[in-house]
């Protein structure tokens, strides 16, 4: 079985990924520092697959320390590099903190695929790279915009980074540029866990929804779309995880006809704020306690993607519907509240 490393595998793509990994027959290791995330997400992945995953609790920032893991492994085939800070409003706030982490990080990791000459490499990058797209759907030959974000510039950056490194190693790199990840895996045991309060729309409403924020605000509803709240991309994180195994299937084939080929992983649909929140209370049918307020910095009006090249040459088809995703999400925030133990600190805040 070819071994994968995975980095950021006790995240919410991270962990969902190693499972689809390990059910389509590969040896998977991790690395998270859990500096944000829960290594209880671990007993989850164990859960569904009856594989104990090893997690090497160790700093992407530390080359030392990173190199290390390749000494003691040096048989991995292939890596799908997830860890990253992701928070768009933190990033503002703390721009080097964002650009140190998340290109530190890769770098250390890119010297040592070159250093164990690392077959394959997966790049977890966004819709973010867009900008404000002038046109949508977006396709991988949408010509990048200026970022919203220091986070959007250390995906813009990561992606150049990839980029020419595969141009002079020769290492076989995809770049994956996700759209909104939303949903847990059907089994409900494992999902998102925000650290903190949460950015995002989706934690944002089950949250509000179980009770742990007593409201939550639509960040405008005065933009140029059908219901003036923005538009975004959602897909559920299993069929997220799904292309990165399709992934490595791809390189490991040969199919791939370039050193650093590049996939939108969006559903291909277009949904408003509100049509979310509307999806959410349809398949919960709970009336979700939501006000409108002012526009959110840095907010893109309106993205989705154009999937086709990933369903072409991936051969990927995502399966889960908006309501499935909302459905599994509302199932995993209700998890979260009934079983503490999920948490190895206080609810609401990751240890
Ligand atoms: C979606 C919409 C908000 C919360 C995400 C990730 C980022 C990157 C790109 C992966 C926006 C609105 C949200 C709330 C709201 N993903 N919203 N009230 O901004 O598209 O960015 O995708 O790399 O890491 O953050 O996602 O979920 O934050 O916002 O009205 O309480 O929901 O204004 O229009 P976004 P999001």
């Amino acid at each position: 079985m070819a071994k994968i490393l995975v980095t950021g595998g006790c995240g919410y793509i991270g962990s969902h990924s190693i499972v689809d990994l390990i059910e389509q027959g590969y040896d998977v290791i991790s690395v998270d520092n859990n500096a944000r995330s829960n290594p209880s997400i671990l007993n989850g992945i164990e859960n569904i697959t009856g594989k104990k995953v090893k997690n090497y609790k160790v700093d992407l920032c530390n080359f030392d320390d990173t190199f290390a893991i390749f000494q003691e492994n040096t048989d991995i085939k292939g890596i799908i590099h997830f860890a990253a800070y992701k928070s768009v409003g933190e990033s503002v706030e703390n721009p080097l903190l964002y650009f140190e982490n998340n290109l530190v990080s890769l770098i250390n990791l890119l010297k040592c695929v070159q250093e164990f000459e690392t077959p394959y490499f997966v790049y977890s990058s966004s819709c973010t790279v867009y900008g404000n797209p002038v046109e949508v759907p977006v396709t991988e030959n949408t010509p990048p915009r200026p970022a919203e974000s220091p986070y959007g510039y250390s995906k813009q950056m990561s992606e150049q980074i990839v980029n020419e490194f595969a141009k002079s190693s020769g290492t076989q790199c995809i770049l994956l540029r996700y759209f909104n990840p939303a949903g847990a895996h059907p089994s409900i045991l494992i999902g998102e866990m925000p650290f903190g309060k949460p950015e995002n729309l989706v934690p944002a409403i089950t949250q509000t929804a179980i009770g742990r924020l007593p409201k939550m605000y639509v960040h405008g509803n005065d933009y140029d779309t059908r219901d003036g709240s923005c538009i975004r991309d959602y897909i559920h994180v299993c069929d997220l995880a799904n292309a990165h195994t399709l992934s490595l299937h791809y390189l490991e084939q040969g199919k791939n006809t370039g050193l650093c080929e590049v996939f939108n992983l969006g559903s291909g649909n277009g949904v408003t704020v509100l049509e979310a929140i509307h999806a959410f209370e349809k398949v919960s049918g709970i009336k979700l306690n939501y006000e409108i307020g002012p526009r959110r910095s840095g907010d893109i009006v309106a993205v989705y993607a154009n999937n086709d090249l990933a369903k072409k040459l991936l051969g990927w088809v995502p399966k889960f519907s908006l309501d499935e995703m909302m459905s599994t999400a509302w199932k995993w925030e209700q998890r979260l509240k009934a079983d503490e133990t999920v948490f190895l600190g206080t609810p609401g805040e990751l240890n």
